[in-house]
C-alpha cells in the first residue's frame, strides 16, 4: 500500500499522453472467451484491473501475455468456468465473464460481487437479462450458478441504463439463437467499443451507439486484432487537474467527443477549452466559477467524474450543487476533502459546496478509485504537503498518474510502504 505525496500549490503546464480505456478493455477481455483462438488487443493500459482480469482469464484456461500495451490472449483451451470470490471482490467487472461463459460453454459459476466503497451495486439486471435469454441461474453459497442448454434471442427492456448489464447481455446474445433486442441499452463509448469488437469477430449487431441494440445471433465467432479507445475518464481527470491548478495543458490521444459533457461544464466554469482531432488544449483562469452538475448515463455527466468535479468546486468563487443520481452514496471523498478545508454539506445524494479560497495540505485516505483521483487533484492545489494514503485504489484505473502529473510540472511522488 503505497502513498502519493504532493507539495503544493502546483500549476500544470505541458502535454501528456492518455492511455487506453480501462472500462473498454475489461469487457473486451471477457469477450475473448466467446471464440477459440488467438487475439491481439492494442492500446491496453497497464493497470491493476487489467492484471486482475488477465488472472481470471488464466484461471478459466486462457493464455494471456501483456507487453508494450498489447495483450495477447489465446482462448483455445478454456476448461474451467468459475470466477472465484477472491477475484470478484477485488474487481466487480469480473462479472463480465458470466455472459460469455454461458454463451460458449453453457455453464458458469461467478461469485456475487458483494458490497463496495461506492455502495450497494446489484447485479439483478444481469441475471434477469440472461434468464430472459433462457439461462437458468441460481444463487448458491454466494455464487451465481448458471446453465443454458441453448440461449435464444429475447426482447429485453432494462428499466435502468446499466453499462455492465448491457455488456453482459450483448456478449451472451451474439451467440444465441435468433434475434435479441436490448431496449434502454447503455450508450457509453466503452459499450460501443465492445460492440465493434464483437462485430469484428463476426457478430451481427445493429444500432451500435444508440439505446436500442438489435442482435442477430450467429453460430460461431472468430478471434481478431483490435484497438482500445482512449480513456475518457482519465482524460477528463487531467482536464480537471489543469483546471484546479490554474494550468495550461494539451492532452494527446483523446477523443474530445467522449468528454463533451465535461468540456461544456468546464467552459461554464470559465476554462478555455479547444478541441482538436485527437487532442484537447485547456487553459484555466486563476479562480473558477461555480457550476452545478447532476450525474447521468452517457452522454450526460459521468458519475466517474463526480468526485473530481467536487474537488474543483471546493475552490470555486461561490457555491455549487452536486447531485449523483447513478450511485447515490458515492461520497466518501467528502470527509477527506473537508480535511483540506473544504466546506461541503451533504444530504443524501446531494452535496452543496461552498467555495473556499485555499486548501491546506493534510493526510488523506483513498477510499475508491475515483475518490482517490479527486484527492490527488485537491492535493495539487493545496498549500503545503498532502499525502494520499492507500493509493492502491488509483492503480486500478490510472496508469502512473503521479509520473504523468510530474511530467506536467507537479511536485508529486510515490512512497512505497504499508500506509
Ligand atoms: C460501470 C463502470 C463504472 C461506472 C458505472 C456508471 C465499468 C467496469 N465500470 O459500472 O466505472 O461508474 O458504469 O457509469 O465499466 N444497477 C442495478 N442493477 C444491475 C446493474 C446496475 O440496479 O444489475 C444500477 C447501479 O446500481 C447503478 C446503475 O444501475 O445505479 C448504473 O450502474 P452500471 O452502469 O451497471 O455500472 P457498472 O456497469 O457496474
Amino acid at each position: 500500500m503505497d502513498k502519493i505525496v504532493i507539495k503544493g500549490p502546483n500549476q500544470l503546464k505541458g502535454s501528456v499522453q492518455m492511455s487506453g480505456a480501462k472500462n473498454a478493455v475489461l469487457p473486451i477481455m471477457a469477450a475473448t472467451l466467446l471464440a477459440s483462438g488467438k487475439f491481439e488487443i492494442r492500446n491496453v493500459p497497464n493497470l491493476r484491473d487489467v492484471k486482475t482480469m488477465a488472472h481470471l482469464l488464466r484461471i478459466i484456461g486462457a493464455q494471456v501475455e501483456y507487453s508494450d500495451h498489447k495483450l495477447r490472449i489465446d482462448s483455445s483451451n478454456c476448461n474451467f468456468f468459475e470466477a472465484p470470490y477472491e477475484l470478484v471482490k477485488t474487481m466487480r467487472a469480473s462479472v463480465y465473464v458470466l455472459g460469455p461463459l454461458l454463451a460458449r460453454f453453457a455453464k458458469a459459476k461467478v461469485s456475487l460481487p458483494g458490497g463496495c466503497a461506492i455502495g450497494t451495486r446489484p447485479v439483478d439486471l444481469h441475471i434477469r437479462g440472461l434468464q430472459q435469454l433462457g439461462a437458468n441461474i441460481e444463487l448458491k453459497h454466494g455464487y451465481m450458478v448458471g446453465t443454458a442448454e441453448k440461449l435464444r434471442g429475447a426482447h429485453i427492456n432494462f428499466d435502468i441504463s446499466s453499462v455492465g448489464a448491457t455488456g453482459n447481455i450483448l456478449m451472451a446474445a451474439v451467440l444465441s439463437d435468433g434475434r435479441t433486442v436490448i431496449e434502454n441499452a447503455a450508450r457509453e463509448p466503452e459499450i460501443t467499443n465492445l460492440a465493434k469488437f464483437l462485430q469484428k469477430m463476426g457478430a451481427e449487431i445493429e444500432g451500435v451507439g444508440t439505446s436500442q441494440l438489435q442482435i442477430h445471433g450467429v453460430k460461431e465467432l472468430s478471434p481478431v486484432d483490435f484497438d482500445i479507445i482512449p480513456d475518457r475518464i482519465e482524460a477528463a481527470t487531467f482536464l480537471l487537474a489543469a483546471a484546479i491548478s490554474s494550468g495550461e495543458i494539451v492532452l494527446n490521444s483523446v477523443d474530445a467527443a467522449h468528454v463533451g459533457s465535461l468540456i461544456a461544464k468546464l467552459r461554464e466554469a470559465g476554462v478555455y477549452v479547444e478541441e482538436g482531432q485527437t487532442s484537447i488544449f485547456c487553459k484555466s483562469p486563476e479562480r473558477i466559477k461555480p457550476v452545478n452538475i447532476t450525474t447521468a448515463p452517457y452522454p450526460g455527466f459521468p458519475t466517474d467524474l463526480q468526485a473530481q468535479w467536487m474537488a474543483l468546486m471546493c475552490l470555486a468563487h461561490g457555491s455549487s450543487v452536486i447531485r449523483d443520481n447513478i450511485f447515490v452514496d458515492r461520497f466518501t471523498h467528502v470527509a477527506e476533502l473537508r480535511r483540506l478545508g473544504a466546506q461541503i454539506e451533504l444530504s443524501e445524494n446531494v452535496a452543496v459546496v461552498k467555495g473556499v479560497p485555499n486548501f491546506n495540505g493534510a493526510s488523506l485516505m483513498s477510499t475508491d478509485l475515483r475518490a482517490s483521483a479527486s484527492l490527488i487533484l485537491a492535493g495539487l492545489a493545496a498549500r503545503g504537503r498532502t499525502e494520499v494514503l492507500r493509493v492502491y485504489h488509483i492503480d486500478r484505473g490510472y496508469e502512473t498518474i503521479e509520473k504523468k502529473l510530474e511530467n506536467l510540472g507537479a511536485d508529486i511522488w510515490r512512497e512505497e510502504g504499508s500506509y
